[in-house]
């Protein structure tokens, strides 16, 4: 059967229009090579070791809460965690003995204040408050933020209050 597919035929066409792949036409093995390109993709896209994984869309995570200053872990990685929050006024001051904080603006501006600088953060901008220094988040409007840190990250540090999240939602 085999031998039977890959025998070049031996009546009725010329070589010249047999290709490699038999009686194709050389048009159409060139328009067998499109198809190869979702093909390639598809096998990309399924090739993550976490086939669980899903997309997240921010837009659709913040409008799932409305409370203010109570993180929501919404991806995990090495350790670390990606976490949204919807702020508004001033958080109080403390620091991370341990670990750098990354804010990054999503929505409003935010002001974080250190005790010898103040970085303004518009949507898009981001910084990363080394580990160590005291900090303050402020909103006079609603920001809302994204953070990134090691899933050991307290919201209040080296403080323990009312506003502490010992162990935020998921979303
Ligand atoms: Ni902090």
């Amino acid at each position: 059967m085999r031998s039977d597919i890959e025998a070049p035929p031996t009546h009725g066409v010329g070589a010249a229009a047999r290709g490699r792949h038999g009686w194709r036409p050389r048009w159409d093995s060139r328009r067998s090579t499109p198809p190869e390109t979702p093909a390639r993709e598809a096998s990309g896209s399924t090739s993550t070791p976490e086939a669980a994984v899903e997309k997240v869309n921010l837009e659709e995570k913040f409008s799932r809460f409305s409370e203010h200053w109570q993180p929501k872990v919404v991806g995990e990685l090495n350790g670390q965690q990606v976490k949204l929050a919807k702020v508004l006024g001033a958080f109080d001051w403390h620091q991370h003995d341990n670990e750098d904080e990354l804010f990054l603006v999503v929505k409003g501006r935010l002001r974080l204040e250190m005790r010898d600088r103040t970085v303004v953060l518009d949507p898009g901008e981001f910084f990363i408050v080394p580990r160590g220094v005291e900090h303050r988040p402020v909103a006079e409007e609603e920001v809302h933020m994204l953070m990134f840190e090691p899933a050991s990250t307290l919201n209040t540090g080296n403080l323990r209050n009312e506003r502490t999240v010992e162990s935020p939602e998921r979303l």
